[in-house]
């Protein structure tokens, strides 16, 4: 059996091994905070699926889940705050723990948008987990609860992110050399 195809030489940020204690350590802050308590598991899609599937593995409280689909307007590496529903919520988070679950916080406007219709929706709690955060390209200021990584200003792909639909499916967290232009 030969090695896999080395597909594609983009540079490693975070590899999958250390993603993975990571995510630990955020299903296990995750399962202190909403002890006694069965939160709501948002996750927004698509880039959030794979951090999801492995997040709710090592809770070690009850949870339930729901998924929202999101497309924001424009070319993908630009977030214009636009946000366009694909696929709504199947259930009520009406009296929920609300946890959305993100891959990557940028300029903060998809979550800002999210915030304002989920709140809307009177949840208990709404909280918001990244798996990671570029805090230097906020436009709107909001922060995360719960963070896996904060990285640098750089266009990352992997785990689940993509750019232009590619690269999801990469166990690491790599990054794209030349940066699409946001
Ligand atoms: P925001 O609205 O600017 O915070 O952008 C959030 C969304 O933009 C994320 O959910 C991603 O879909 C996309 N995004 C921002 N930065 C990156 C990146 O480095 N790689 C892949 N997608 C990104
Ligand atoms: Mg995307």
């Amino acid at each position: 059996m030969g090695e896999p195809a080395a597909e594609p030489e983009l540079p490693v940020l975070l590899d999958s091994a250390k993603i993975a204690a990571r995510v630990r350590e955020l299903a296990a802050e995750i399962s202190r905070d909403y002890q006694g308590r069965t939160p709501h598991l948002v996750g927004v899609l698509k880039g959030a699926w794979v951090f999801m599937a492995d997040l709710i593995r090592h809770l070690s409280i009850p949870c339930t889940v729901d998924f929202l689909g999101i497309a924001s307007y424009g070319a993908d590496a630009i977030s214009s705050g636009e946000v366009k529903i694909t696929k709504d919520l199947d259930a009520s988070i009406d009296g929920r723990d609300v946890l959305i679950l993100e891959d990557i916080l940028d300029t903060g406007r998809t979550f800002h948008y999210l915030q304002g219709v989920l709140a809307a929706h009177g949840p208990r709690s709404l909280k918001l987990v990244a798996l990671l955060d570029k805090r230097s390209r906020r436009v709107i200021p909001v922060q995360p609860d719960y963070v896996g990584f904060e990285i640098p200003d750089v266009f990352v792909v992997g785990y689940g992110l993509d750019f232009d639909q590619k690269f999801r499916h990469l166990p690491d967290v790599r990054y794209l050399p030349k940066p699409p232009s946001h």
